[in-house]
């Protein structure tokens, strides 16, 4: 397989059980301390980008929190700027919110209201796709925004939650795919 690839999964640990019972967590805590791990995954992200959308891409949209460790890198990679969309009550300004469900919990998402003008093309990034509300979400958002969807990427996707039919009509990448 792709040695970058090797490099990314090599860095993906599991834990049983959290944060609730039945939840295995995958924790990209290895990966964000291995640079030659991160930078592959941003390349591996940023290649595959570059191949489908050419420079069509806008912005890239990041979600709160850990889809924050990725977006700027990931942004500065394809020479693009990053706008971010958070959790409830963290942004200033007018703002526009979307609620979602949640592997374990319920939240919702927010994005200011002047982040984007209609017709702005943007892909979103986060770090992990389960169920693929918080993803659902976020397009959501931007579609309230008017700003257009060309894909969504995540490092990990846990296939057998069927995140990715959530999203339809929008493309969906992920760098590893666990069952
Ligand atoms: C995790 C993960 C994704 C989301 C995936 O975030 O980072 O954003 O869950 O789950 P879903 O596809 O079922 O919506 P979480 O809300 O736990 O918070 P964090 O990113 O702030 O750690
Ligand atoms: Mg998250």
């Amino acid at each position: 397989a792709d040695p970058e690839l090797q490099l990314v999964a090599r860095r993906i640990r599991s834990f049983p059980d959290f944060p609730v019972p039945g939840v295995l967590f995958r924790d990209i805590s290895p990966l964000l301390k291995d640079p030659d791990s991160f930078r592959a995954s941003i390349s591996l992200l940023a290649n595959h980008l570059k191949k489908t959308h050419g420079g069509k891409i806008d912005y890239i949209v990041g979600l709160d929190s850990r889809g924050f460790l990725f977006g700027p890198s990931l942004a500065q990679e394809l020479g693009l700027g990053c706008v971010l969309i958070r959790k409830r009550g963290k942004l200033p300004g007018p703002t526009v919110s979307a609620s979602y469900t949640l592997e374990y919990g319920k939240a919702e998402l927010e994005i200011q209201r002047d982040a984007l003008e209609p017709g702005q093309k943007v892909v979103v990034v986060d770090d992990l796709l389960a169920t693929g509300g918080t993803m659902r979400a976020a397009c959501e958002l931007l579609g309230q925004l008017q700003a257009e969807v060309l894909e969504c990427v995540s490092l990990v996707e846990l296939t057998s939650l069927k995140g990715r039919e959530k999203l339809t009509p929008v493309p969906f990448f992920s760098l590893l795919q666990f069952e």
